[in-house]
């Protein structure tokens, strides 16, 4: 495994693959590698030639009241990992190396960062979609792997890809789970065993509302209601948002709106416990003979 800190460095590492056409799957993180990012890692492994990965804690898509201080980062752990996992180059730059200058030109992810949380983290997928677009300029990945607990950044990742004609295919990956239920996450590790014991609620609430539809509900306000009061009971919970909206576009749904045959729409929150602010998702559809198929 390479360790490469400089674009020239990655530049050097990836030449010959990309003149003998070998296949590059991609997995950018910002490390505090868990068993979710290792997920990405393998299923790019197993459907590529070379896995590049890349560490990078963007401030670009940090708000200034935000963690980007303290975010979580081990690189050593992290290389051990990736070592393990048989990854073929690790990308690791600096911010100087990444923004040599503040740049003054950045990407704009528009009517789909009006919602969930690019309605609470302003400019927050502005930063991700441009840092991703330079990773992707960077490693010219034939393959890139994302993770569908963020859900509103693979739908915008999608979205970006189609619109500016990058050559490149995204590969959605299930999120992965504790044995509770918890979605991992590097914030995971900001929670008290108190905040921790009641952080399952957040999927419970989703999946409460999974099964709602599974068996016939299809008014929207009662299925947030019913997520938000459930995840409400618990003490160490602050709710940011339970929003449903149309999936993939991320259009919302008005409130007094009922789900229709043929949709499909994701149900996302977003609940602080304690200082950690953790997301989860799941996707509701409804066949279009009416019956929800989860
Ligand atoms: O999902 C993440 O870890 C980040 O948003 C990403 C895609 C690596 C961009 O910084």
């Amino acid at each position: 495994m390479r360790l490469v800190e400089t674009k020239e460095a990655l530049r050097a590492a990836l030449r010959e693959a990309w003149r003998d056409g070998r296949t590059i799957g991609f997995v950018p993180t910002m490390g505090y590698l868990h068993d979710g990012h290792l997920t990405l890692v393998d299923a790019a492994r197993r459907e590529n030639d070379l896995v590049v990965v890349s560490i990078f804690v963007n401030p670009l898509q940090f708000g200034p009241k935000e963690d980007f201080e303290r975010y979580p980062r081990d690189v050593d752990r992290d290389l051990r990992l990736l070592a393990d996992h048989h990854v073929d180059v690790v990308y690791h730059p600096s911010v100087a190396d990444m923004y040599p200058s503040a740049p003054r030109v950045m990407l704009r992810s528009g009517a789909m960062a009006e919602v969930l949380c690019g309605r609470s983290r302003p400019g927050h997928f502005d930063g991700v979609l441009t840092v991703v677009a330079k990773l992707f300029h960077r490693v010219r990945p034939t393959r890139a792997y994302f993770g569908q607990k963020d859900a509103q950044q693979l739908a915008l990742i999608q979205q970006m890809v189609r619109d500016l004609d990058f050559a490149v295919e995204i590969v959605p990956v299930p999120t992965v789970r504790e044995a509770d239920g918890l979605a991992m996450s590097s914030r995971n590790v900001y929670l008290s065993p108190e905040e921790r014991a009641e952080a399952p609620v957040l999927f419970a609430a989703l999946s409460w509302a999974e099964a709602e539809v599974a068996a016939g509900e299809r008014r929207v306000g009662a299925l947030v209601d019913g997520v938000r009061s459930r995840i409400a009971a618990k003490p160490s919970a602050r709710i940011d948002y339970v929003e449903l909206v149309r999936y993939p576009s991320l259009e919302p749904y008005a409130r007094e709106a009922m789900l229709q045959p043929g949709d499909t729409a994701l149900l996302a929150a977003a609940v602080y416990f304690g200082r950690a602010r953790l997301i989860d998702n799941v996707l509701l559809t409804v066949e279009a003979s009416g019956r929800a198929v989860g």
